[in-house]
């Protein structure tokens, strides 16, 4: 059989060829189609490096990266799409490399394994995506800024066990968001570092009998070290799983926000308006505008968690080295790439221009309610009063004034100095939402001179760079 031509690539100990059905469930070609560009970029280093350390010749050297790069002009051009006949994207690039440049091409495979090739390609393909989402992060973050500036002065109510709390700078509300995304974006950062170890030259899982350099293809492939172990270099797929991990929980985050504007936009809260680049008609009910873009975020949020799973699963059985189980950590690596970058830009566009806060309906909520009784409890403390003492009695004001339907605001000085002498006029400049969220100037708090001063923190962690 010979190899270079045949459909089936491996040995010669094979006497028939794979039964059709099974060679499509084998074969990976179909989505690693997309590692292409990294299977190319590390082989030219992988031939470089043998060329260098005199296994082939340095002519045999130049015309593999010359061949490679020809894949890659056939590539960018559509012309190159294998089938299914070539299993997977190393076979398919050896294959049309030896089309290309004849025999030669047959000395690519030479000190390594396509163990330890996919190991690299999926690595270097992680590493570029990486620093895309990281990109995207950022930009998140910016619009999340530009919108706090914008707000540090509006109010918005603040909930816990979504009932009404205490009201809240709307710029501190949207810069919880912005702290999220800034561990996100720091959490994968450390991830990258877990990435970006090299693997070329562990071989099928023993290394090699060949005297390659490995530090070498590294720094051509810009990988920061080498697998210091040969079987763990083949066989670990914690970078993908840490990864999967940390795109879970930029999906939880975009979710939570997600689910807060689908809130907001409802009837019952009105707390923003749906623009309409944004968001959808209903096919029956005229009347109707919905939040498609952030239900969907909320929706597809499962999804990545899922490959999460799958990549958990799949790993926790497999005794060293290579197993193939591991073929099936692309789909789900890829799903979630597609799937956090997809999110993410669309929330990024969803909150530059897709949603429209109300200021007078935020006024008018955060006006209407008890939302300011911790207040009176407060005002009560700083006067002497033991704070649990002022907590009861502000509960049974909040009770007696529900019963005669008023709010705080309504109490006449004589209630409110019947209920307890050490109420004076100021009491009603203490409850007013605007003072009740001033007020809150402790470290981290919502009170406006906090919230400016970590405006100016976040500015400048947007010019960080690195980790
Ligand atoms: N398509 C395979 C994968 O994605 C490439 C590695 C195959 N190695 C092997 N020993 N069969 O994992």
């Amino acid at each position: 059989m010979d190899t270079s031509s045949s459909s089936q690539a491996w040995s010669q100990r094979f006497e028939s060829t794979l039964h059709p059905a099974i060679a499509q469930f084998n074969a990976s070609i179909g989505f690693d189609i997309q590692l292409i560009e990294y299977d190319l970029t590390g082989s030219q280093a992988h031939a470089k490096m043998l060329a260098k350390m005199g296994v082939i010749t340095p002519k045999e050297g130049e015309e593999l990266v010359n061949g490679l790069e020809m894949i890659r002009q056939e590539y960018l051009r559509g012309e190159f799409r294998p089938g299914v006949e070539e299993e997977d994207v190393h076979f398919a690039v050896e294959h049309r490399l030896t089309q290309l440049v004849g025999e030669v091409g047959k000395k690519l495979h030479t000190a390594r394994s396509r163990n330890d090739q996919v190991g690299t390609d999926t690595r270097l393909y992680l590493r570029d995506q990486i620093q895309q989402i990281r990109a995207q992060l950022r930009q998140f973050q910016q619009v999340l800024l530009d919108l706090a500036k914008d707000t540090v002065e509006t109010l918005i109510p603040g909930y816990t066990h979504l009932q009404r709390a205490q009201p809240l700078s709307l710029a501190h509300h949207l810069l919880a968001y912005f702290e999220m995304a800034q561990r996100d974006w720091v959490r994968l950062g450390d991830v990258l570092r877990r990435v970006n170890i090299s693997p070329l030259g562990c071989g099928a899982l023993a290394g090699t009998t060949f005297p390659i350099d490995r530090r070498y293809t590294a720094d051509l492939l810009g990988f920061e070290s080498v697998y210091t172990n040969s079987l763990d270099g083949v066989s670990d797929r914690d970078f993908a799983i840490e990864f999967a991990c940390a795109a879970s929980l930029i999906l939880v985050h975009l979710s939570r926000l997600s689910e807060e504007i689908i809130l907001w936009a409802s009837e019952e809260f009105s707390f923003v308006t749906l623009t309409d680049r944004c968001a959808t008609g209903s096919s029956i009910m005229p009347q109707k505008k919905n939040p498609d873009v952030p239900e969907l975020v909320r929706g597809k949020t499962g999804r990545v968690f899922g490959h999460l799973q799958s990549l958990l699963v799949m790993m926790k059985g497999l005794p060293l080295a290579y197993n193939k189980d591991f073929q099936e950590d692309k789909e789900a690596l890829f799903d979630t790439v597609n799937t956090v970058r997809a999110c993410l830009q669309a929330m990024t566009i969803l909150l530059q221009e897709g949603v429209e806060f109300r200021p007078a309906q935020l006024a008018k909520a955060v006006a209407a309610d008890f939302s300011n009784a911790t207040d009176v409890a407060d005002y009560l403390a700083a006067k002497g009063v033991p704070f649990r003492e002022a907590y009861n009695l502000v509960g049974k004001v909040v009770k007696t004034s529900l019963a005669a339907n008023k709010l705080l605001k309504d109490l006449t000085l004589e209630e409110w100095r019947t209920l307890h002498p050490a109420f004076e006029a100021d009491i009603y400049d203490a409850i007013a939402p605007r003072q009740v969220v001033a007020a809150r100037n402790s470290l981290g708090g919502t009170g406006f001179e906090q919230v400016r001063q970590v405006i100016k923190l976040a500015e400048e962690k947007l010019i960080e760079i690195g980790d």
